[in-house]
């Protein structure tokens, strides 16, 4: 998994947790934190940390990951150059199009080890979106998070639903509808 995950991370709980509880994180991980935007490292040591998160902070694994999403979007919106960023999309439905048409695929041509989630789009009307989530890493909370922070970039009130296809949580549907 690409670096910048890695150091939004880092950074994200730095903010929110404080450098001790950062250390300890590390510490508990026997991580050193060095990670570099442009490298690439196992997404299991970034559920590792998560893992060591939640211990240290007591709150559960999910949520945090969900938490990491939200943060991590506009993160990640801003690392885009802007005429590859928003690319006429106006809505928070639009703008998942966008990631799955674009976004994604240009990560991959950039970075040929880089392995984004598939998004299959099922069903959509103005005010509904169903579309299922496949990736091996199984972060489907991280996804829902990500959607949240893209709801909230466009200032729009989502609803989220998910329900996993299998066990492993490599396939996820998620129902979103809007709110308002
Ligand atoms: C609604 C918006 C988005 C959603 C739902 C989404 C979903 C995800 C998820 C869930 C992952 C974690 C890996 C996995 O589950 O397999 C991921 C990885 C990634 N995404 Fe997105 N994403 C979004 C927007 C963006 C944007 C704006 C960028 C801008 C560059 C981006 C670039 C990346 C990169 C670089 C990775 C790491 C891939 C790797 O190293 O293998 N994503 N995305």
């Amino acid at each position: 998994m690409k670096g910048i995950i890695f150091t939004e991370f880092l950074e994200i709980v730095e903010d929110n947790f404080g450098l001790e509880v950062l250390d300890k994180v590390l510490e508990l991980s026997n991580d050193q934190g060095i990670y570099t935007s442009v490298g690439s490292y196992d997404h299991k040591d970034l559920v590792k940390l998560i893992v060591n998160l939640s211990k240290v902070t007591e709150i559960p694994a999910d949520k945090l990951q969900e938490t990491f999403g939200e943060v991590v979007f506009v993160q990640l919106l801003r690392s885009l150059p802007p005429a590859a960023s928003l690319n006429n999309s106006n809505n928070c439905f639009e703008f998942i199009r966008h990631v799955e048409e674009y976004i994604h695929v240009e990560v991959k041509k950039l970075y040929p080890d880089a392995v984004p989630p598939t998004f299959d789009f099922i069903s959509e009307s103005e005010t509904e979106m169903v579309m299922d989530y496949r990736s091996a890493r199984c972060m489907s909370h991280v996804c829902f998070g990500l959607i949240k922070g893209c709801s909230k970039h466009f200032n729009q009130e989502v609803a989220i639903e998910m329900s996993p296809l299998n066990d492993s949580g490599s396939e996820v549907r998620f129902k979103l509808n809007l709110v308002a």
